[in-house]
């Protein structure tokens, strides 16, 4: 089992699969919009990631398996020998620092547009259904373009696409990667029957709704060890315009499916993203019960929440955005329950080293007293 001991702690050190954490605080994956030139991370992520070593595992900002994978202007890939060198700076840098890091590998499916495409083409879905819904390209926020169905012989090229990307991750010093299966992407979208219409082997049933992420991880794990990877999920968040008609049955066998392969860890957003932790029932104990790997909880956890869910062992881990954003030193001010520093949302996307690399540090606050 992933605990450590039998009375864990949000402090004490876990096993996920081959990942050895210090202590079971996660960073989360957050999109900064601050890649450079061929969507490679900037000499700067290296710093903000390693200033983040102290949690137990970062999990990177969602990073496209392919030139057709992205969605929003300025996103790092990992598809490229220059992106793979820049993700390798990125690596050393938390690895001096003792840390672990896992890149989420992502495709966005419907939730593109056309000017961020090679050639302008237009982005893919399971099924040609326009979200409702915006993404920040070269002329700011624009609503999405209107996707076309992936052709039945074009989904195992998207599956070797996310098999290619894990190597490429390990190429790059990565201790594993996260597939994100969350937050009204692609694999969401062929998750969720709001997205996915299509009548062949891939939807309608929750067996053929559930086939894409079964076998984008398989692939994965085939190639880089299923103790190297873990899966996210959000059953019913609506970010992306994205809902289903009955979400519990759904990713209860979706799960079920994960833990055949013995992956490392699920990480479940409970309720919607970055919002009400309650937007719509759901049992994620249920869910949980369906898998003997490491659960990682996160969404709107304070530090009172996060205690409680470890010691509860409700979760093995919760994973912290926002407030991780804000805090470099996050896991110390937990211990210390000492103040949080307040997070400046104009600088959440996109620009330079303010908002990113520059806040402070409990011990910065101290000597600059
Ligand atoms: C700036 C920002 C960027 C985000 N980028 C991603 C991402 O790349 N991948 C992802 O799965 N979730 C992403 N999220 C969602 C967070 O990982 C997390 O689920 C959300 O912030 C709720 O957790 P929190 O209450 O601890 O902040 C992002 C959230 C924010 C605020």
């Amino acid at each position: 089992m992933a605990n450590a001991s039998s009375t864990p702690t949000l402090f004490s050190p876990a096993r996920f699969g081959d990942l050895a954490l210090a202590n079971r605080v996660v960073m989360a994956p957050l999109t900064r919009n601050r890649a450079g030139a061929g969507l490679v991370p900037s000499p700067l992520a290296a710093e903000y990631y390693a200033q983040r070593a102290g949690a137990g595992l970062i999990i990177t900002e969602a990073t496209q398996v392919s030139r057709g994978a992205q969605g929003y202007l300025d996103t790092p890939g990992i598809y490229t020998p220059e992106q793979v060198a820049g993700w390798r700076a990125v690596t050393d840098a938390v690895h001096a620092e003792g840390g672990r890091i896992v890149v989420q590998l992502w495709h966005v499916g419907r939730i593109s547009h056309t000017s961020l495409l090679p050639e302008g083409v237009q982005p893919v879905a399971p099924s040609a259904i326009r979200a409702n819904a915006k993404t920040f390209t070269a002329d700011g926020f624009v609503d999405v373009s209107e996707p076309r169905a992936l052709a039945l012989e074009e989904i195992p090229g998207v599956v070797a696409e996310f098999r290619t990307a894990a190597r490429n991750a390990i190429d790059a010093g990565f201790d594993g990667v996260e597939i994100h299966g969350a937050n009204g992407y692609l694999i969401d979208q062929f998750l969720r029957d709001g997205a996915n219409h299509r009548d062949d082997a891939y939807g309608g049933s929750i067996e053929n709704r559930t086939r894409f992420l079964f076998e984008v991880v398989k692939a994965v794990a085939d190639e880089i060890g299923a103790g190297r990877v873990g899966v996210r999920l959000s059953p019913v968040t609506p970010a992306g315009d994205l809902r289903d008609s009955d979400p519990q049955p759904l990713f209860e066998r979706a799960v079920e499916r994960l833990d055949t392969l013995g992956i490392a860890y699920v990480h479940v957003i409970e309720g919607a993203t970055g919002g009400d932790r309650n937007v719509a029932p759901f049992d994620y104990p249920a869910l949980r019960r369906r898998f003997s790997g490491a659960w990682i909880v996160n969404n709107g956890y304070d530090r009172a929440m996060a205690l409680d869910a470890v010691a509860s062992q409700q979760a093995d881990a919760v994973a912290f955005g926002v407030p991780y954003l804000a805090n470099p030193d996050l896991v110390a001010r937990l211990e210390q329950d000492a103040p949080l520093n307040t997070p400046d949302s104009d600088t959440f996307y996109g620009g330079g080293a303010k908002g990113y690399t520059d806040y402070p540090t409990l011990e910065d606050a101290t000597s600059a007293a």
